[in-house]
């Protein structure tokens, strides 16, 4: 996305070519109203702006020119002023309800068609979409969040007025520092986090912490992307998952420029229902001590041309802005389904624009992707070089059941339970899901908690997990297409081979998807 000198000169050709409508897309209003303001006094032509504040001002000098507040009135007042003068330009920054076809939106279109007869222009600051009969008579422009180097000029120029009136410990580097921290937040939530340490009366070089907390929480309220709490999370088994992301993990925080390699991208965990994978990629997020953000595809979806993928990316260039983080998109496979098929464009688009910037991006943003449905997983997703690996999270073998009992005794329950229990419940639960693992505990520690601890014994149990019924007995197909799927394409999370147990004596392979 541009930066304020391109957005400038860019505008300043709209404004020569005189298009009628220009969009501004952009949420940083008054950083967008500066690069006009400059704008409208380097070309000379008259330019008023209008707020539901302070009605139509003209936006060089301030002064007031219309009674009527209101939008309706300003685009009166534009259509007025431009039947009787030429160049005239309007600027709207508080205009809501022209996503579709309304009656404001018609009015706009009107006003926008009288623009281009008599070389005025119309410019709307927003972050909305725009109907698209008004939008095709003009042209759009995006401002971004301010660089890292104007941000330095924005905490010097909040900062640097308290020196001398405050203890201010901030030099040159901590300047700079809070810059590259606040990078990616706007002029106004900069200033406004900077304020709040301000008023504290002093301005340490410990603060940064508060500004890394202060910048999460400002990203934890966009959209797009979600900010999910993370506790310290254990996941029984699978071994091998967690031997790769040891070896991974040094490489989320270390220089890698001078050797030329990039940050790892992420991984893909495939499989079972209920095995494990949500679990990880959170439990991942808390070992690495990493801020955990979920992308819900689900809600990138617009009902706009173009909405959807505009969405993505500025989710996307949410994560690169506050990485290092673990981004989590979980069962990416409903999110993406019909890429590929008939109504399919958007879709195709996303799965494209996600990849792209999966392969391209420099920051260190995990991905963590989980897949239920592998049947329904776009194959471009799969080709080497997208995730740095795919792990096909399968049931539980006995040790992972054993793993995972424990666990949840430890965890629910107050005593331990004997070798020999364990041993019989990890016999029984052969076909267990490790949700069916916890659940089975879970039955006994609610039992425990409402009838007395002293209940706990071995058949109570047993009979608990007699009680579970498996997704591999209700709906044995699809979970043995599942790890079909995964025995053959993917590395087996658990770390071991996965011939282990099938008896048809497949081994698992990585197949090179084209
Ligand atoms: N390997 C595991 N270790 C510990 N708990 C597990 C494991 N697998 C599943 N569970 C339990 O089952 C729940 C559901 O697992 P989840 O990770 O959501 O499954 P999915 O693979 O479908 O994403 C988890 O929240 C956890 O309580
Ligand atoms: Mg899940």
């Amino acid at each position: 996305m541009p930066d304020a000198v391109t957005t400038r000169s860019v505008l300043v050709r709209y404004f020569k070519a005189r298009i009628p409508f220009i969009s501004f897309r952009t949420s940083e209003r008054a950083r967008a109203l500066d690069v006009l303001k400059s704008v409208a006094s380097e070309i000379n032509v008259p330019v008023y702006v209008h707020t539901l504040s302070k009605g139509l001002v003209d936006i060089v000098t301030g002064r007031s020119v219309s009674e009527d507040r209101s939008l309706m009135g300003a685009l009166d007042f534009a259509s007025e002023q431009m039947k009787s003068r030429q160049n005239m330009s309007f600027v709207l920054t508080d205009v809501s309800d022209i996503e579709d076809d309304t009656a404001v939106s018609r009015q706009m279109v009107d006003v926008a068609l009288l623009a281009s007869e008599r070389s005025g222009s119309i410019v709307v600051i927003t972050t909305k979409p725009i109907w698209p009969t008004l939008q095709r008579l003009g042209m759009s422009i995006e401002l971004d969040t301010p660089t890292e180097d104007e941000m330095l000029g924005i905490v010097k120029a909040t900062i640097e007025p308290y020196r001398g009136q405050i203890p201010v410990e901030w030099r040159d580097p901590e300047l700079r520092q809070a810059a590259s921290i606040l990078a990616g937040i706007s002029q106004i939530e900069a200033e406004n986090v900077l304020a709040t340490l301000l008023a504290k009366g002093s301005i340490a070089t410990t603060d940064m912490e508060e500004l890394v907390k202060a910048k999460d929480r400002i990203f934890s309220d966009i959209s797009g992307i979600e900010r999910v709490p993370v506790r310290d999370l254990s996941v029984g088994g699978l071994a091998g998952l967690q031997a790769w992301l040891e070896r991974e993990r040094p490489l989320m925080t270390a220089d890698l420029r001078e050797r030329n390699l990039r940050p790892p991208r992420g991984v893909l965990l495939v499989g079972v229902p209920g095995c494990g994978k949500s679990l990880s990629a959170k439990a991942i997020a808390a070992s690495w001590k990493l801020p955990l953000f979920r992308l819900d595809l689900a809600n990138i979806y617009g009902q706009y041309l173009g909405q959807s993928e505009s969405r993505l990316k500025d989710a996307l260039a949410t994560a690169d802005h506050v990485a290092p983080c673990v981004l989590w998109i979980d069962e990416i496979e409903k999110g993406l389904a019909g890429a590929g098929g008939s109504d399919s464009g958007t879709s195709t688009r996303l799965v494209g624009h996600f990849l792209f910037w999966l392969q391209e991006a420099q920051s260190r943003v995990f991905v963590v992707a989980t897949a239920n449905d592998v049947s329904q997983l776009p194959p471009e997703l799969l080709r080497r070089g997208r995730f740095d690996e795919i792990f096909f999270v399968d049931l539980p073998y006995e040790d992972e059941r054993r793993e995972i009992i424990s666990l949840y005794v430890r965890r629910n329950l107050k005593a331990p339970i004997s070798e020999a229990l364990l041993g019989q419940l990890v016999q029984q639960s052969d076909g267990f899901a490790g949700s069916d693992l916890e659940a089975g505990v879970r039955e006994v520690a609610k039992d425990a908690f409402l009838k007395g601890d002293d209940v706990v014994n071995d058949e109570l149990f047993l009979r608990s997990f007699r009680n579970i019924v498996p997704l591999t007995k209700t709906n044995p197909e699809r979970i043995e297409a599942i790890r079909a799927w995964g025995r053959d394409r993917a590395v087996p999370a658990s770390g071991r081979l996965a011939s282990a147990e099938p008896a048809d004596g497949t081994k698992p392979r990585r197949v090179v998807l084209t």
